[in-house]
Order: C-alpha cells, then structure tokens, then sequence
C-alpha cells in the first residue's frame, strides 16, 4: 500500500495572516508541504534550495520567493536571508528541514562522512540561528526537523542520531538566548514517506512493512510533519520554547518487551 500525499485545509488558523516565513531545503518533501502550509494561511514564504529548480517549482506554487544557496554555508546563509528580508521584510517564522541520514556501520564511518553528518544535521541549524536570528527584529518562531533517530538508537545511525540529538540541545539552548522574542522548537519525524526515502526504498512492500511497528498504523505523511512545524510557527505554541515534540504514529514509545 502506497502512501497517499494530503494537503490539510489549515483555513482560519491564527497568527501567520500576512507574516513572513522562510523555509530552509523548501524545495521537496517536508520543506515543501511546510511552505504550502505556512502559505495557506496567509505567509509570504521565501523558499530555500540548493537546486534552484525545485525553489522555483515550489516558489510558483506558494507565490513565494526563490532563494538558492548551500544553507550549510555562512556566506550563502547571509545572503539568501539577506535578499529574504529585502524583498518581504523581517523575518517571522523561519523552519529548517535540512537533514541528511547516513547508513552504514560506526566501523565505516569515514571522516568525511562524519563532517558531511555533522555539517547537513547540524552546522546549517548553527548559522540559521545565527543569521536567521538577527533577521527577526520583530521577534518570531524558529523550527528545526530533527528525527526519532536523534532521541533513540538504530544501527546504520550513527552520525545522523548524534547530529539530530545535538539538534534538540543546540536548539534547547538557543530559546534560553533567544527568548523572550524568539522561540524555538524541534519537530523529531518517524519514518515519513518522502521522495527521498522512496528513491532510496522502491520496493512496494517497503511502507506496509513499517508501519506494521506503528501503533497508528501508517508512516508518516511528509503533511503530518508539515502540520507540527506550522504549530511552531503559529501562536498556537505561543508558550512554547526550546522542545523537541516527537511526530511518529506512536512508533517510539514500544520497548522490546518479553512476556515472562
Ligand atoms: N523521511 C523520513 O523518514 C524522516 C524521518 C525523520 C527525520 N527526517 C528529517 O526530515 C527532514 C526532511 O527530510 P526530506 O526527506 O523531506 O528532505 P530531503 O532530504 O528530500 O531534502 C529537502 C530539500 O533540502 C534541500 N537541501 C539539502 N541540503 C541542502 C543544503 N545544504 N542547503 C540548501 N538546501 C538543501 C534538498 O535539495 C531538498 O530539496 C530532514 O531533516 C530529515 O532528516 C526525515
């Protein structure tokens, strides 16, 4: 069974009528469902890529703006927020969904690929909250994908999850610095249907075979994550700062249980 892409109807939702939201790997997958959604409820979004082509496509839809750059790059970062603000002013809500997973064994892990974890889960995150930061003069909400990886362990894992869960401490840190003017939160993703993780997985049984260790019996949607990172962005988490809220079907809270 195939999963189906949903586009929630988010009408009528408070607090991002007019605002300005910039949308870091907006291009594909989550990073674009973020932008239709910050977009359905009034945003001016500025979409982010480092393939100039899915910014535009994405840009088109949300009658955005297309912003291309290497996010995990300070000069590129100082640029395409600069250009941002330029044409739609302080930023308000910012959402980074750039991540990469490695997989293969610890024993295999090259140093480049350590650096390459480190700097596509966590040195972008950095200069976001740096550059992104300043450009909030308004004050706003920032929101950072992470992943269950970065809260539990799986073999293959290794650089990923040690990224990610620096990303939910870099980030706990940051609202203590940032606040009272800036929140800052982390949505931690299950297994979510995306066209990365279908390019990687194209066997048709792949999706029932996960969500058979899903208590709500599906992987996720790449709107399921979407609709987490919108709630950060809104006034609805208005007291919320510096969490890591984990979106997984339920999917982390088995343990290997044996009944004796
Ligand atoms: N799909 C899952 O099962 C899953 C599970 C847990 C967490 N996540 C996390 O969700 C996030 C989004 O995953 P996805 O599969 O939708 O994204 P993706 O890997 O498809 O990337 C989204 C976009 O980011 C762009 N991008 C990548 N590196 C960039 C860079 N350095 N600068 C600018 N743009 C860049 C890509 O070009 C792409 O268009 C990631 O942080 C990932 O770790 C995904």
């Amino acid at each position: 069974m195939g999963i189906t892409e949903l586009t929630p109807d988010y009408r009528g939702l408070i607090g991002l009528e007019g605002k300005h939201v910039l949308v870091l790997g907006g291009g594909l997958g989550i990073g674009r469902q973020t932008c239709l959604a910050a977009a359905s409820v009034g945003a001016k979004v500025s979409v982010v890529d480092m393939d100039q082509d899915r910014a535009k496509a994405v840009a088109e839809e949300v009658d955005g703006l297309a912003l291309t750059g290497d996010a995990t790059d300070r000069a590129a970062v100082e640029r395409f927020v600069g250009e941002a603000v330029r044409h739609f002013g302080p930023i308000h809500g910012l959402a980074d969904i750039i991540g990469m997973s490695d997989n293969g064994p610890l024993s295999e892990v090259t140093d480049e690929l350590w650096y390459r974890g480190l700097d596509l889960n966590l040195r972008h995150a950095f200069l976001a909250l740096q550059i992104g930061a300043k450009a909030m003069t308004e004050g706003g909400s920032m929101v950072f994908v992470g992943s269950i990886s970065g809260l539990r362990s799986a073999p293959g894992h290794a650089v990923y999850g040690a990224a990610k869960a620096g990303l939910a401490n870099l980030v706990s840190t940051a609202s203590l610095e940032l606040g009272p003017g800036i929140r800052v939160n982390v949505v931690a993703p299950g297994q979510t249907a995306t066209p990365r993780v279908a390019e990687r997985h194209p066997e048709p049984d792949y999706y029932d075979k996960a969500a058979a260790q899903v208590p709500l019996g599906r992987v996720g949607r790449t709107s399921d994550i979407a609709s987490a990172v919108l709630f950060f962005l809104t006034d609805l988490s208005a007291w919320i700062t510096g969490q890591t809220l984990v979106v997984d079907g339920g999917a982390g809270r088995r343990f290997a249980y044996t009944k004796l």
